[in-house]
């Protein structure tokens, strides 16, 4: 029955998907990191994976286990999440489902801080991360045919991320409302906002997984619709 349906759509596609948060170092046992579980970027995965894509799957430390099926390469902190990325290289798409740091500590401690016994409370300085998404998106023969990232607001959501898109030059960006009244960052739903080049398409609530079960198909059209 599966060779009468044929091969899966998706099949003989490499897809790199980054996914959860990254976590920045203080000293060797703190560290930054943001409110994102992973589950996202995990059922993106895992619906790649069900249509038949090889996927490289760049994952910071998430609160979700990595899907079956994917090639894990785990990472902690944003320059080794770009790192991992340019390795895994060359590919078809890229999905950039993590929640990247925007900031490292520059001046972070090789040894455990300590208080000095003054009261005051030590200083850290921060330096901007690569974007990995803007990074990928401008790369020239190696750039992946179709490029989606995706804008985590809190106001004015369409807005920041159509600004966002042209900006960063990436195909697509999938937008969501994260601020804490929607429950969406570590809830179970998702309510997005594909936009590309033809406009924005504004989804149902529905579950991570039905989110990511319609990009894997919206993904699967396009690599065919824009096929060598
Ligand atoms: N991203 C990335 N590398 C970064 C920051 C973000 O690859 N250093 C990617 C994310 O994975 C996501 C997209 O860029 O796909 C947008 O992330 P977001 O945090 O919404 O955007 P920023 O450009 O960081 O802008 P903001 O100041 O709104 O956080
Ligand atoms: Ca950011």
């Amino acid at each position: 029955i599966a060779a009468a349906l044929g091969p899966k759509p998706l099949s003989g596609r490499h897809v790199i998907v980054t996914s959860g948060p990254t976590h920045e170092p203080i000293d060797p046992v703190r560290y930054i990191a943001n409110r994102s579980s992973g589950a996202q970027g995990t059922a993106i995965a895992a619906a790649l994976v069900d249509l038949g894509a090889s996927v490289s799957f760049v994952t910071g430390p998430a609160s979700v286990p990595p899907p079956p099926g994917v090639r894990v390469l785990p990472v902690e902190t944003a320059a080794q999440m770009r790192a991992a990325v340019m390795e895994a290289l060359p590919a078809d798409a890229a999905v950039m489902a993590a929640a990247v740091a925007d900031w490292r500590v520059e001046n972070a401690a090789a040894q455990k801080m300590k208080k000095d016994g003054s009261g005051r409370a030590p200083a850290l300085s921060f330096a901007q991360n690569p974007d990995i998404l803007a990074e990928v998106a401008g790369l020239g023969a190696d750039r992946p045919r179709l490029v989606v990232g995706f804008a985590a607001e809190t106001e004015k959501v369409e807005e920041h991320a159509r600004d966002k898109r042209a900006r960063k030059g990436c195909d697509w960006i999938v937008a969501n409302d994260v601020s804490p009244a929607t429950g969406i960052m570590g809830g179970a739903e998702n309510a997005v906002i594909v936009i590309d080049a033809d406009g924005a398409e504004t989804w149902p609530r529905l579950p991570k997984d039905e989110v990511a079960r319609r990009l894997a198909q919206r993904i699967a059209r396009a690599l065919a619709w824009k096929e060598d």
